[in-house]
């Protein structure tokens, strides 16, 4: 069974790859069919196609926190 993958890519959107659904508040359902084989979740706020990106992110210069941060030490 494929998995899905979630990718943070550089300032700007989240990549989602792999079977999924996506639902709104309202327990509605997006048609993703038209999206291809990844769906890319704006993640700065400024689209104006949410929960999509619509490349707002460039104009805005925003600027993500997308390192994967360790753990520190809990000893
Ligand atoms: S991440 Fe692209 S418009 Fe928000």
């Amino acid at each position: 069974m494929p998995e899905v993958e979630i990718t943070a890519t550089e300032n700007g959107p989240l990549k989602v790859t792999g079977p999924l659904t996506l639902t709104d508040v309202d327990g509605n359902v997006y048609d993703l069919s038209e999206r291809g084989k990844a769906v890319y979740l704006c993640r700065c706020g400024g689209s104006t196609n949410k929960p999509f990106c619509d490349g707002t992110h460039s104009k805005t210069a925003f600027e993500a926190a997308e390192r994967a941060v360790a753990e520190a030490d809990s000893a």
